[in-house]
């Protein structure tokens, strides 16, 4: 019967043409289904002599499964075929620039931040961090600032109206230097670290605003004295301001929680209404400028944070960060900061993706 042969070759060169899942699957009915062909071939095993079937029915069966086969091979490459295509046209080139302009900047005072970290890191210093909302034992009472003290009016302070479990007045902190508290009383010495942060006092005008930003800097260790404060500071002013002939003026000075203090100048000259960091106060057109507060932590602030002071000192200091980045990128209203102009961010702001390294240097 070589009708069979004939049938065979004609579906499986069909098969192997289809185009699609549907064409397939159409053949597979038109085959093997209820009515199909192969199953009508089958079904006239039935009415055959038994010689007749002996002879008929190893073909017809071949035919089903070369036929079957055929199909599932068919199937199986047309799958692969759409995958292949899928996946192709999902590739993702993640080396293509976007297709839209990066919107958004950092902000200034996150730019000096992170440049002050950076720093900071590089002088083995971690970056510490207290609540906004203290309590005035850690923002007054323990920094050495008694309850009748002036400085406790000096500061401005924005009070709630409750106080907390402990009995103690709630405030919104008006220095970073509880988190020298906060630190002294939770980690052994040797500490060094930087705390940046918001803190609040309730004054306003174009160079105050009721929340700005400081960072403390702490260090506390075995026979450390103001030579170590003095050189701390000059170079994280050169590395920050970046040159080399930033000149400090250490001049004596009160804070409760050091002593002795200093209040440190640093050298500028005026140019085109800005002020230039650099160069030596007394020099022709230079002057001088207050930037932070500093001094050594003072023995007893040292006492109410469990240490013993015959065996550790330190130094610490204050410098407002708002202050830093008007100095270095030129802004001249301090309220500008935080008013959220769209404006603003975008002339003064900096990409997200260039991050402050000393290698790469700090603010490019
Ligand atoms: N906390 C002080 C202020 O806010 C600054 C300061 C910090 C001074 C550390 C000395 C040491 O004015």
């Amino acid at each position: 019967m070589s009708d069979i042969e004939a049938i065979q070759a004609q579906l499986v060169s069909e098969i192997e043409a289809a185009a699609d899942a549907g064409a397939v699957e159409a053949l597979r009915v038109s085959a093997l289904g209820k009515a199909g062909s192969i199953t009508a071939l089958l079904k006239t095993l039935g009415g055959m002599s038994p010689e007749e079937r002996q002879a008929q029915g190893p073909r017809i069966h071949t035919l089903r499964e070369t036929v079957t086969a055929a199909l599932g091979a068919r199937k199986a490459a047309l799958d692969a075929a759409e995958l292949d295509v899928k996946l192709a046209a999902e590739t993702i080139d993640m080396s293509l620039p976007a297709d839209t302009a990066p919107r958004g900047s950092v902000h200034p005072v996150s730019q000096v931040m992170d440049e002050l970290a950076e720093i900071f890191a590089d002088m083995g210093f971690a970056v510490a961090t207290g609540p906004e909302i203290e309590d005035d034992w850690r923002n007054f009472t323990a920094l050495n600032i008694p309850e009748t003290h002036p400085a406790r009016a000096m500061h401005d302070t924005f009070y709630f109206p409750d106080k907390d479990a402990e009995g103690r007045a709630m405030l919104l902190r008006t220095h970073t230097s509880p988190v020298q508290i906060r630190t002294m009383m939770s980690e052994e010495p040797p500490i060094r670290i930087i705390a940046p942060g918001r803190v609040y006092r309730s004054d306003s005008d174009a160079t105050h605003t009721p929340m700005f930003h400081q960072v403390e800097g702490l260090v506390i260790d075995r026979n450390i004295h103001m030579g170590h404060l003095k050189w701390t500071l000059e170079t994280f002013l050169k590395a920050y301001f970046e040159r080399d002939d930033i000149v400090l003026r250490l001049r004596p000075s009160y804070f409760p929680f050091t002593e002795p203090s200093a209040e440190v100048d640093v050298g500028y000259k005026q140019e085109k209404g800005r002020r230039i960091v650099g160069g030596n106060g007394d020099d022709e057109g230079h002057a001088w400028m207050e930037l932070l507060g500093s001094g050594m932590v003072n023995r007893r602030v040292i006492a109410n944070c469990g240490l013993d002071p015959d065996e550790w000192q330190g130094f610490a200091f204050g410098v407002g960060v708002d202050r830093l980045a008007m100095l270095k990128y030129g802004m001249d209203d301090l309220r500008a900061f935080f008013d959220g102009d769209l404006r603003w961010l975008s002339h003064y702001g900096f990409g997200a993706l260039s991050v402050p390294t000393l290698s790469g240097g700090i603010s490019a």
